[in-house]
């Protein structure tokens, strides 16, 4: 048996017993303290690792060893890099982290498994220790693959002015910029209603960018944004960053809005749960998503980076082929262990071995250039070496 499906029959029934938010802090808490040693660390590579130069890739001049990252949400402040790191992640994202520190919603259970979907319900409300506390945390953490860190307005349930919020990120990327090799920016905004965001208007977004330049050298910066992608919004986006070079490439996602399509669990049971629903149903969207991307970015200035859903190597490689550079892997993580990682990985090399491709880098937008992909698509669509329809 191997140690995916040992969780999934040993483990995950005992985790599964217990309240979803005690037991993330608690594996974040065993994961600090064992990926602080070098036995630790030994025993994750040895239970975990794969490697395989075809997936190392490298984006905005970091060296990945492989595109399967983790986003922020998991280790919201800091706690675990290392761990994660063993387990095979390509990169860690910490956060996301808020200029202070923030307790997050005040209600709870706050967050939910949603087992027949293998979906989270999610209504933290970006609880982290703050800049200053995550940045001590970090500073002496060196680790073989890079440390991006998410940035967040702190939720405070109060809605903010565009200064203040530009201002704050500022503040947490000014504090938090020398313990990263590149950053994100959680643009949805947890203090206003649905999460629409001052930042999805690009006169604010060029004053954040006007002001993250003004703090000096800029490391790699990516935006996690949540925008119906449409030709239009997509291009005023890039009209703003195509004057910030700093600006490396974009995490889109749509946001899964009720009634959610493609679920078993029933309706009645999800309403009874705040938040916001992440999980496999929600991978033709996110599909889409970097198919609307990837067809309006200047290919050699940008990338764009998938999330959402991704839970088998076939879905991770169906969505290098519509563009990804880089995947973030969160749910499937909660629901296979930390096994899923390789998995994904070890799939993906059979994957592009089976398509001819002698590196990832090589796959990222195949199906926009028309390259047949042989076998099944995840949805079992586009099969035997047909060209999956280009998407403009
Ligand atoms: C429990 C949980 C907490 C999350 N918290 C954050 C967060 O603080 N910041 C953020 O940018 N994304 C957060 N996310 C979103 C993830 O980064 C990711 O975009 C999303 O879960 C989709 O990927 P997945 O389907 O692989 O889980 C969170 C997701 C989950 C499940």
């Amino acid at each position: 048996m191997n140690i995916m499906n040992l969780y999934r029959t040993l483990a995950r029934p005992v985790l599964f017993q217990c309240d979803p938010e005690w037991t993330h802090h608690t594996t974040l808490q065993w994961g600090g303290k064992f990926g602080r040693t070098a036995v630790g660390r030994g025993i994750l590579h040895a239970l975990y690792e794969f490697e395989d130069e075809r997936l190392a890739i490298e984006v905005a001049g970091l060296k990945f060893p492989n595109p399967v990252c983790l986003p922020g949400g998991f280790d919201k402040s800091g706690h675990a890099v290392e761990a994660i790191a063993a387990v095979g992640y390509g990169s860690v994202e910490v956060g996301s982290v808020s200029a202070l520190p923030s307790a997050g919603n005040p209600v709870r259970p706050r967050l939910f498994r949603v087992p027949d979907d293998e979906a989270m319900m999610v209504y933290y409300g970006v609880p982290n220790d703050g800049a200053q506390v995550v940045a001590q945390r970090l500073e002496k953490t060196r680790l073989p693959v890079p440390l991006g860190i998410n940035i967040v307005e702190t939720n405070t349930g109060r809605e903010v002015t565009e200064d203040a919020l530009i201002d704050e990120l500022t503040e947490a990327l000014r504090i938090l910029k020398p313990r990263a090799n590149f950053m994100t920016v959680n643009m949805n905004c947890p203090n206003s209603a649905g999460g629409v965001s001052p930042l999805d208007k690009p006169a604010v977004l060029r004053r954040l960018l006007e002001s993250f330049a003004a703090t000096g050298p800029m490391p790699p910066l990516f935006l996690k944004i949540r925008l119906v992608p449409t030709p239009a919004n997509i291009d005023a986006v890039l009209a703003v960053t195509d004057d910030f070079p700093f600006v490396k490439g974009f995490m889109p996602s749509v946001g899964a809005k009720k009634p959610y399509v493609g679920i078993k669990t029933p309706q009645a049971e999800l309403d009874r749960m705040p938040g916001s629903l992440s999980g496999p149903f929600a991978g033709p969207a996110a599909l889409e998503c970097i198919r609307a991307w990837y067809a309006r970015i200047d290919r050699k200035r940008y990338v764009v980076v998938s999330a959402g859903g991704i839970n088998t190597p076939e879905r991770a490689y169906e969505r290098v082929r519509a563009g990804a550079s880089l995947l973030q892997v969160y749910g499937a993580m909660i629901y296979n262990g930390p096994g899923i990682v390789r998995h994904i990985k070890q799939g993906l090399c059979a994957l592009l071995e089976r398509d001819g491709y002698a590196h990832v880098v090589d796959a990222v937008g195949a199906e926009v250039r028309g390259e047949p992909m042989r076998g099944k698509s995840p949805d079992g669509k586009a099969i035997n070496g047909e060209a999956l329809p280009a998407h403009r």
